[in-house]
């Protein structure tokens, strides 16, 4: 008999927007005139910026020719899009990071989810409370966790760093010392910010302890402020114990096109074993690399004309982001993020739970967020809002909110 993979029965209930989807698609069943907003799932909804539609016509007519045409992509991706990578999101940052470290993927929740097959079962990980479900859900699927406990909304097994806001939602140094450490920041869903000297512990703390940390810096283009590192390699040691992922999801509009990339530096090495071989391995084996157009798609976001736009539109996204911020505040919610990220973070008023307001802000004001329970036990009382819906949606939301 075929035998399944027991971990899964572990995972309760579905993945937190899949389920949140649902119940607001029954919502709308049941009431057909609503007039719903969704700023639930941060998804973009500006459209791709011209320079890059220009690129990808142009990448689609190539394909069309036989001297141009492109079959299977390189495994690890493009040259001229991992040495665009390397130039402008590392050199120009003074990050020692070259084109071969550098691993194109179709984005930073695959590789945030496929990471873990390169490490053993008898890894410990760390994960912030509250956190991006994948880092703790993938590791479920493998069978690195224990059971899901439903009374405290933890699996057993997993170090759990709590992000509050009397530590700004930037987590403590655990005492008991994780193998494999999961971070975020620009936090989703907490929209909180790491400064460089902070992450700098973290870098040290790792290499003390001979832990990997896994960075997800998906939102680093949304950091306005000075003194925010925009990658972990910005500090000393990162690449003896650090990997990062990127998106291209969020930066220049891509949740539909998919592109992404995870960095490995050449030296990172556990066990006296480097893993940028196992990483590579495991790529050429189980992905035949993103499409030739959408590759080029991602080096036009590192054309002047291409960059110039795609600020554009993170600078629309980030007036949204103020315009919900400033609202909220105003009627007297406690309100967090926004300013470095596209996550707005609210205490939910008179104590209600997560989603008991999520409840209440669909039915009274047909608006749709997520629940802060949903991210972890820490973010209970808490609710997310994200900032990548049309201005004129983002403004009717806010403005309904305040009329509560
Ligand atoms: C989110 O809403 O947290 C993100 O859209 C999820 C993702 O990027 O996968």
């Amino acid at each position: 008999m075929a035998k399944i993979n027991k971990n899964y029965l572990k995972l309760p209930g579905s993945y937190l927007f899949s389920a949140i989807g649902k119940k607001v698609n029954d919502y709308k069943e049941a009431n057909p005139d609503a007039n719903i907003i969704r700023l639930g799932i941060g998804d973009v909804t500006r459209p791709i910026a011209p320079a890059i539609i220009d690129t990808l016509h142009g990448a689609v007519n190539e394909m069309g020719e036989e001297a141009s045409f492109r079959g299977y992509a390189p495994d690890l991706g493009y040259e001229f899009l991992r040495k665009a990578i390397s130039d402008f999101d590392y050199k120009s940052r003074n990050c020692d990071i070259s084109a071969d470290e550098i691993f194109v993927s179709d984005g930073a929740k695959c590789d945030c989810g496929n990471i873990q097959e390169i490490f053993g079962m008898n890894n410990t990980i760390a994960v912030c409370d509250p956190v991006y479900p994948v880092y703790v859900d993938s590791n479920v699927m493998a069978g690195r966790t224990g059971d899901y406990d439903a009374e405290t909304g933890r699996y057993d097994g997993v170090i759990y760093l709590p992000c509050t806001a009397d530590n700004g939602f930037v987590p403590e140094l655990p005492k008991e010392v994780p193998d494999l450490i999961y971070l975020c920041f620009p936090n989703n869903p907490t929209g909180a910010v790491i400064d460089k000297t902070r992450l700098q512990e973290w870098v040290d703390y790792a290499n003390k302890n001979d832990s990997i940390i896994l960075y997800d810096a998906a939102y680093e283009s949304y950091i306005s402020e000075d003194d925010i590192p925009h990658s972990i390699y910005e500090c000393e040691g990162a690449k003896e114990c650090a990997i990062e992922f990127r998106s291209f999801s969020k930066t220049a509009g891509f949740t539909g096109l998919r592109l992404g990339y995870t960095v490995i530096p050449k030296e990172l090495e556990t066990e006296g074993e480097k893993l940028w071989p196992l990483w590579a391995r495991r790529h050429g084996t189980k992905y035949n690399g993103a499409p030739y157009i959408i590759q080029r798609a991602g080096e036009a976001v590192y054309s002047k004309e291409g960059r110039r736009q795609v600020m554009e539109q993170i600078a629309y996204y980030m007036g949204n982001a103020k315009y919900i911020y400033d609202g909220l505040k105003d009627c007297g919610y406690e309100v967090y993020g926004g300013v470095n990220a596209p996550y707005i973070w609210l205490k939910t008023p008179d104590k209600m739970t997560s989603w008991e307001f999520f409840d209440y802000l669909l039915k009274k004001a047909n608006v749709v967020g997520t629940p802060g329970v949903g991210f972890g036990p820490k973010g209970e009382g808490y609710f997310r809002l994200t900032a990548f819906g049309s201005r004129e949606n983002t403004l009717a939301a806010i403005d309904r909110i305040k009329t509560l």
